[in-house]
């Protein structure tokens, strides 16, 4: 992230065109909106969602919260409430138990606000931890009453936040051990900070924290084996190599562990960039359990733990790909099952799939958890959804949007118009300023860029939203080092021009 905004600053400063800064390997072919019919459009319609939105036979799939924003991470509590991570809102939210059976929660409400880009959600002991960017907090949490109570105490402070990566997953393990990923400050380079790009393992109170393993890009998920104990984390490959390499990684976690992270790819593949020289480095990385396709970006995993499932589903695990931005082709954009076969060896299904259609996207699957009704539920923060996949018919197969529908308000409205006028110009200047058009407008692009054309803005974002947004954009989106009065200008500037 650093080097990009120095990249950036670089072009400013000599104020050559593009094709310096923009390689022909940052091809960026991310999703965009393309029909949207007011706030809660952003939903896919009943009727798309039943042509496109597929699951094995046997299964049923239905939207079962929406209007979430940047929904993450997903954790239930004993009591059948599930919480939702908000990073880009600062929040952690809970959604009511369907007791009432009509497929949808029964009420919402934040938990936690303000916090620092919250990801990582896990219950232990009363209490309720929360990844931040840079600290672990936790606050007593009351699983009857579904509240929480107290101060949030920071339990561990001065993680190496922000950066690439900056999301945060916590997870308690089987022995009772808090563990957090931290992801690489960048696509691929040599770490100043050992504890990026790896899994670290604390005490519950946040004492005795250790690289439990390392070379790890991006371990977003994580989750143990049921049947073994065995630790397995998902892990996204690096970018601008083509379409095609590195895989994205399964891997066994073992405690020591290196997983080859930045010198090697794949099964030890030198990297091109920092491989050389590496060699005795490289033979003691562990390669990964299984491969996923090139940039696919796997995320949430979860071990299946009911006993009702089909047998060919009982103890697999459900892995969301969040998908591709720098494919010609897209590809991720769904919900995978692995199985497990005889001597370790592991094979990949599609579990729910057809979020992208011809390079269309209506959704990008983020984390997996199995709610204590038996079914699956996947959070998509593309739309702001949670989809919930059954076993079956029951509550919930119909597959409609339940959501409540907020009234559409003007994110603009109530900036009185001289100082709005004075924010649009500063904006624009910005804009200019930073080559936003380079991979936004297709006119304007650098040469090869896939475009990723800006659309609705306001549909989608208030001016809150969108600063937060340009505090903490999603790879490959450079994040910026502007003050916050500019980051309120570029944002009203963009929802003046697409509103
Ligand atoms: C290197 C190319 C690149 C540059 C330069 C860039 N962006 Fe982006 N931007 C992206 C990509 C790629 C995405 C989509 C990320 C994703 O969600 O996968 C994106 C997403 C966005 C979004 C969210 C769009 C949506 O529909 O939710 C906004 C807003 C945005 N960019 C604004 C800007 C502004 C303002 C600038 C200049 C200060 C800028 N970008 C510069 C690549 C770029």
């Amino acid at each position: 992230m650093r080097r990009m905004v120095i990249g950036l600053a670089a072009v400013v400063a000599s104020g050559v065109g593009a094709c310096a800064l923009w390689p022909e390997r940052l091809a960026v072919n991310a999703p965009l909106m393309h029909s949207l019919y007011g706030w809660n459009a952003s939903l896919p319609e009943a009727s798309t969602l039943r042509k496109r939105v597929q699951v094995p036979d046997g299964f049923s799939i239905a939207v079962y919260a929406g209007g979430l924003g940047n929904a993450r991470f997903l954790r239930f509590t004993p009591t059948g409430d599930l919480l939702v991570s908000r990073p880009r809102q600062g929040a952690v939210t809970l959604l009511g138990r369907d007791a009432d059976g009509d497929g949808a929660p029964d009420g919402r409400r934040d938990l936690l606000t303000g916090l620092n880009r919250p990801h990582g959600l896990d219950l232990h002991d009363g209490w309720l931890y929360v990844g931040e960017t840079d600290a672990v907090l936790r606050v007593r949490f009351d699983a009857d009453a579904g509240s929480v109570s107290g101060e949030p105490e920071r339990v561990v402070r001065d993680l190496p936040g922000g950066g690439n990566h900056w999301t945060r997953t916590l997870r308690f393990g089987p022995d009772g051990g808090l563990y957090v990923n931290v992801g690489s400050s960048c696509n691929v380079c040599i770490e100043e900070d050992e504890r990026r790009a790896t899994l670290m393992r604390f005490e519950p109170d946040g004492s005795g924290g250790e690289i439990y393993a390392s070379g790890l890009r991006n371990t977003v998920g994580f989750d143990w084996r049921p049947e073994t104990g065995e630790l397995f984390g998902t892990d996204n490959g690096r970018d601008l190599l083509g379409d095609d390499v590195p895989p994205c990684e399964l891997n066994r976690i073992v405690r020591g562990g290196f997983y080859g992270w930045p010198y090697a790819n794949g099964n030890r593949v030198p990297d091109p960039d920092l491989g050389e020289g590496r060699a005795a480095r490289i033979r003691e990385s562990l390669p990964p359990a299984h491969a996923f396709g090139a940039h696919t970006a796997p995320l949430g995993i979860t071990f299946l733990r009911g006993a009702h499932w089909p047998p060919a589903y009982r103890g697999a695990a459900i892995v969301a790909l969040h998908g591709s931005w720098n494919r010609t082709q897209k590809s991720g954009y769904q919900v995978v099952s692995l199985h497990w076969g005889g001597r370790g060896t592991i094979s990949e299904r599609s579990f729910v799939w057809g979020f992208e259609h011809d390079e269309d996207v209506i959704g990008r699957p983020v984390d997996v958890a199995e709610g204590p009704d038996g079914a699956i539920y996947v959070s998509d923060d593309y739309t702001g959804a949670i989809y919930r996949v059954a076993h079956g018919g029951g509550p919930g197969s119909a597959t409609a949007p339940s959501a409540e529908a907020p009234a559409r308000k003007d994110p603009l409205a109530g900036i009185p118009p001289a100082v709005l006028e004075q924010r649009v110009q500063r904006g624009r200047a910005l804009y200019e300023r930073y080559f936003c058009a380079q991979c936004h407008e297709g006119i304007r692009a650098a040469e090869g860029v896939i475009v990723v054309p800006l659309q609705q803005l306001g549909s989608r974002y208030g001016v809150d939203d969108l600063v937060a947004f340009l505090e903490a954009p999603t790879p490959p989106m450079p994040a910026l080092d502007l003050a916050d009065e500019e980051q309120r200008d570029l944002a009203v500037y963009l929802l003046s021009a697409y509103p």
